[in-house]
């Protein structure tokens, strides 16, 4: 059976106007990423790192999906064989375009999580500093977000998902982060053609056997177009 596996990134809700991070303008030219998404910089000042939570979360409830969110999700429902979605993104609009089963690598925005206990809960709009665990009460509230020098969430289940694809995506990601740019060698291995969305060539490129620039919102819905056609 035929597996697709997509990754996503910050660029696939550019369009829904929420902003990326390494494009000039993006939120790592406005804020020190060791500042906002570090358990270090989140000991040492909890509001700061709160307060560019509550804002993103507050961006991010406002947001609507675009054309390639509901490009994906219509292809997770016609493709005859299995779509499985992989984002880095920490908002909710695949699931907003109706997407099911995304496997949120980088944690959501939607979810806070006790440092003390492990708990998970539905996020406050606003959460705060020492904001409560409802299981442990400890006051250890954090937003569920996987940080750097942290374990990004499901690899297990998204490396067996990749090692068994027959196509893989990766739409709207600069390829800096790992794990998630080491994804193409891996499905590449496997035997998987790969294809690149972007609005421009990412930095692990040449790894693709396949790209396609563009803004998502006009690329994607073509090549869902074309995946249905030959499904
Ligand atoms: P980046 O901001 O690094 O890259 C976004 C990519 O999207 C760039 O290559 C842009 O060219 C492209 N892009 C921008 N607008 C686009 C559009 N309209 N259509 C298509 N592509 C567009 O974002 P990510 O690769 O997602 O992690 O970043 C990966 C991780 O780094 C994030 O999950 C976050 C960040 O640090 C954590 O916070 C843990």
């Amino acid at each position: 059976m035929e597996k697709i596996v997509i990754l996503t990134g910050a660029g696939i809700s550019a369009e829904s106007g929420l902003g990326t991070f390494r494009d000039s303008g993006g939120l790592w030219e406005r804020h020190r990423i060791e500042d906002v998404a570090s358990p270090q910089g989140f000991a040492r000042d909890p509001g700061l790192v709160q307060r560019f939570y509550n804002a993103r979360r507050a961006a991010s409830a406002e947001a609507v999906p675009n054309p390639a969110h509901l490009a994906l999700a219509r292809l997770q429902r016609d493709f005859p064989g299995e779509v499985v979605l992989v984002t880095q993104n920490v908002d909710a609009l695949h699931e907003a375009g109706g997407a099911t089963g995304v496997l949120h690598m980088h944690g959501e925005l939607a979810s806070a999580l006790c440092a003390a206990c492990g708990h998970r809960w539905t996020a406050p709009a606003e959460m705060r500093v020492a904001e409560p665990c409802p299981a442990c009460s400890a006051p250890a509230g954090r937003p569920d977000i996987v940080w750097f020098g942290e374990m990004p969430y499901h690899m297990d289940e998204i490396l067996a998902h990749l090692e068994t694809c027959t196509c893989f995506a990766a739409i709207g990601t600069s390829g800096n982060v790992y794990p998630a740019a080491g994804f193409v060698q891996i499905a590449d291995a496997a035997g998987a053609h790969c294809v690149e969305l972007n609005l421009e060539a990412s930095s692990v490129r040449s790894d693709f056997a396949e790209a396609r620039e563009g803004r998502a919102s006009e690329i994607v819905p073509l090549w869902v177009d074309e995946m249905l056609a030959e499904g």
